[in-house]
């Protein structure tokens, strides 16, 4: 798919509709699948994420109804996932491979893992090497998808999570449910917790403890869950898109409902609020013990700011949209400590600062920092974004596009990896979007 996405002089208004949170939707696929009893799960997001993940469960035996405004999973318990009569094919998404690698490793039946050509590059061994010091067998070529789980019964024992990561310390987690004993997790850096808080829902026997900027989670195996229904609020990451254009382009002002703000996601939040953005919260409420909020943003002046690496893990998924904001501050901007930035659905970091300087913009990397130096004028070299495949590359150009149009977004279908609707919903608040090709 290939669309150009030009500039917008009547500014973004109105009220988009934000799907559900892709994180917690996996693991309302997920947990549910190894509970005792039925669950309904509301707004949880229809993307090819998400969908590679239930159509997973669906192959090892799990019950799941599809409706229109909700799923209903009939769980059977912590060992009642069958052996996959094919291998199990995940797509372009790097949460259902290390969240499953985790599951199956200390299930009793043997499972390969597959992926795209981006999954299939992206590292696996920062989740199979703790997992091997639970005494997990797992095999593959240099540490990439395609891996073959040999399911059984692991150890208990201490893991430290050294690479701040939500996805390594869940794949963990899921293991040790079916592990005799209590395992302990380490994570050096908190990381977004839906899974600890989704399983102390459930009845998990886990207990968690921060001490420092440590968090220490204690898991006690082979205690069954039970089945409790979910709503999923609306993700963050995907609102960030909209409120970014919003906060850029005159004469804004969007409204978006039942956003999951929890404090381990809500990094870019606090940045733009750094920067001067002009953002309310309304309606604080719990969804789920998932903090969740109403926000209203307006047209702002931006001021740059410097970021540190700590706050990075709570926004690691926003730097692309964070970036293009801090193109249109009144002064430069500093993010540091973004290796992990380039083991995304794409080297993030190289492909930020190659298309920005396609858009005239003067930015740099030194090791893992960002520095972007923003201009009141920019004079496009070249409108060709590369977004290879990356689906919030595609998005954060998209907004990019409504101040320095038209550039043209090719591999654009990579947007339905985690919003479908993106350009329909951006199309209603005032995005100027042309199709070349469908
Ligand atoms: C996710 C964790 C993050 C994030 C990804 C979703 C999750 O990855 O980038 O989009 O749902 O646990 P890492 O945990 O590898 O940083």
């Amino acid at each position: 798919m290939i669309f150009t996405s030009s500039k917008c002089t009547k500014g973004i208004k109105g009220n988009p509709i934000i799907p559900g949170d892709k994180s917690i939707s996996h693991r309302a696929i997920i947990i549910p699948s190894i509970s005792n009893g039925i669950t309904e799960v509301s707004n949880i997001l229809k993307s090819d994420d998400v969908l590679n993940t239930l159509n997973a469960f669906k192959n090892m035996g799990v019950k799941i109804e599809e409706y229109n405004d909700k799923i209903v999973i009939h769980g059977y318990g912590l060992n009642s996932l069958k052996e996959p009569k094919e291998d199990i094919y995940l797509g372009n998404s790097g949460t259902s491979a290390r969240l499953l690698i985790g599951l199956l490793s200390s299930q009793k039946f043997n499972t390969i893992i597959t992926g795209d050509d981006s999954l299939s590059k992206r590292p696996m061994k920062r989740i199979s090497d703790p997992l091997e010091k639970m005494d997990a067998k797992i095999e593959s070529k240099m540490g990439h998808l395609p891996i073959k789980i040999f399911g059984k019964d692991l150890k208990n024992t201490n893991i430290d999570i050294l690479i701040p990561s939500a996805q390594i310390k869940s794949g963990i987690i899921l293991a040790s449910l079916n592990t005799e004993g209590v395992t302990e997790i380490i994570e050096h850096s908190v990381t977004r917790d839906h899974t600890e808080i989704m399983l102390e829902a459930f009845g998990s026997d886990i207990s968690i403890e921060k001490k420092e900027s440590k968090k220490i989670i204690k898991i006690k195996g082979k205690k069954e869950l039970i089945s409790q229904n979910i709503k999923v609020p609306s993700d963050l990451s995907s609102s960030a898109f909209f409120i970014v254009a919003a906060l850029i382009n005159n004469e804004s002002h969007i409204t978006l409902n039942n956003i999951n703000i929890n404090p381990t996601r809500n990094g870019l939040l606090i940045a733009l609020k750094k920067m001067g953005a002009k953002i309310k919260y309304k309606n604080l409420r719990k969804l789920n013990n998932e903090e969740v909020c109403d926000i209203e943003v307006f047209s702002s002046n931006l001021k740059g700011c410097e970021l540190d690496e700590d706050i990075a893990k709570l926004m690691i998924d926003e730097y692309p949209i964070l970036s293009i904001a801090s193109c249109f501050a009144s002064s430069p901007s500093v993010f540091k400590g973004l290796s992990e930035l380039r083991v995304k659905e794409s080297d993030r970091l190289k492909l930020i600062v190659n298309n920005l300087i396609k858009c005239g913009v003067r930015c740099k990397t030194e090791g893992d920092n960002l520095f972007i130096y923003p201009s009141e004028k920019y004079e496009i070299k070249n409108n060709n974004i590369q977004t290879e495949f990356d689906h919030r590359i595609a998005m954060a150009f998209c907004v990019m596009g409504t101040k320095v149009g038209p550039l043209k977004i090719s591999d654009s279908e990579s947007i339905n990896t985690s919003f479908p609707s993106f350009i329909e919903e951006f199309i209603k608040v005032g995005g100027m979007i042309t199709w070349i090709e469908y």
